[in-house]
């Protein structure tokens, strides 16, 4: 690998660590090298499609490395932070998985490691995540610059703290799932017009995708409902119903629901 790059493992070769990878397609300080559990095909795959160099034995190439980006799931942790703990000096450790705060981290690696956790949405794979991080005590201004430029490749981020990180995963990293069940009600309603399921779906992603843009220059909510809601129109109709069934409350209830989950699952 070349000296001059800042040399990253991946421990874990599956849907996220391939989006970032696909992000980095294009940033030539990056030289990666990719681990995961034993499935060469896999392994075989990354490496032809996104040109990378893969190994079945990360642990006798760590001391090369400046960045251990962490890819597997959360259960998976334990066994690689208690393996890296022996070996590691001073490499940023990161990791895309839910639960796993800085925090814990820093409490399974040597005292003063640099750590962060990151929080990217499915949207990764498009280059359209919104993407949350909360670094560690003991990151500095060289490894936020690392971890910024790792995760813009796969969309847009902001920097939070460990106890907002573990709040914001609900908005940023469940929601999603409630807006496509949004798009699949307005789909059926749009296909039982007789048009196509292909008509439906543009309809109703590009309707949520100019909403989006809408919402991008910052104008109040209330103020975009009011520029589409006429006062006693037929959306206001629409939106009275949604008040009576608390369609806010309701959400911000589902919001909680996540966040109550994820501190169960921990
Ligand atoms: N997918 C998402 O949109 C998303 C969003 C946010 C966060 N995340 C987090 O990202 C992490 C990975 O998720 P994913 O969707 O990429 O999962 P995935 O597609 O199932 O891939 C998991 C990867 O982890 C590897 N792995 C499992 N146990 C391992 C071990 N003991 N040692 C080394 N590698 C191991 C697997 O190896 P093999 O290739 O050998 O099977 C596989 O490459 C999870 O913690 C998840 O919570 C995912």
């Amino acid at each position: 690998m070349t000296k001059d790059k800042k040399r990253v493992l991946f421990i874990g070769a599956g849907r996220m660590a391939q989006a970032i990878i696909e992000g980095l397609s294009n940033k030539p300080e990056f030289a990666i090298l990719v681990s995961n559990n034993g499935n060469e095909e896999r392994l075989e795959f990354v490496k032809n499609h996104y040109g990378v160099e893969t190994t079945v034995n990360w642990l006798n190439n760590l001391v090369n490395m400046d960045i251990i980006f962490l890819a597997m799931p959360p259960d998976a942790h334990d066994t690689i932070l208690n393996e890296l703990a022996k070996q590691i000096n001073g490499q940023l450790v990161l990791t895309v998985a839910a639960g796993i705060g800085p925090a814990y981290l820093e409490s399974k690696l040597p005292n003063s490691t640099p750590v962060a956790s990151i929080m990217p949405n499915t949207a990764a794979k498009l280059g359209e995540s919104i993407t949350l991080y909360a670094p560690g005590q003991y990151v500095n201004q060289q490894h936020v610059q690392w971890i910024e430029s790792l995760i813009s490749g796969i969309g847009q981020f902001e920097r939070v703290t460990e106890k907002q990180i573990q709040e914001l995963t609900a908005v940023t990293g469940s929601a999603p799932a409630f807006i496509y069940k949004l798009a699949g009600a307005l789909e059926q309603m749009a296909l039982e017009t007789g048009i196509t399921q292909q008509q439906a779906r543009k309809l109703v992603s590009q309707m949520i995708a100019g909403s989006a843009e809408m919402l991008k220059t910052n104008i109040d909510t209330n103020e975009l409902i009011n520029q589409v809601a006429t006062p006693g129109g037929s959306t206001a109709a629409g939106l009275e119903l949604l008040d009576d069934h608390q369609f806010s409350t309701t959400i911000q209830q589902a919001i909680n629901a996540c966040r109550q989950k994820a501190a169960a699952i921990k």
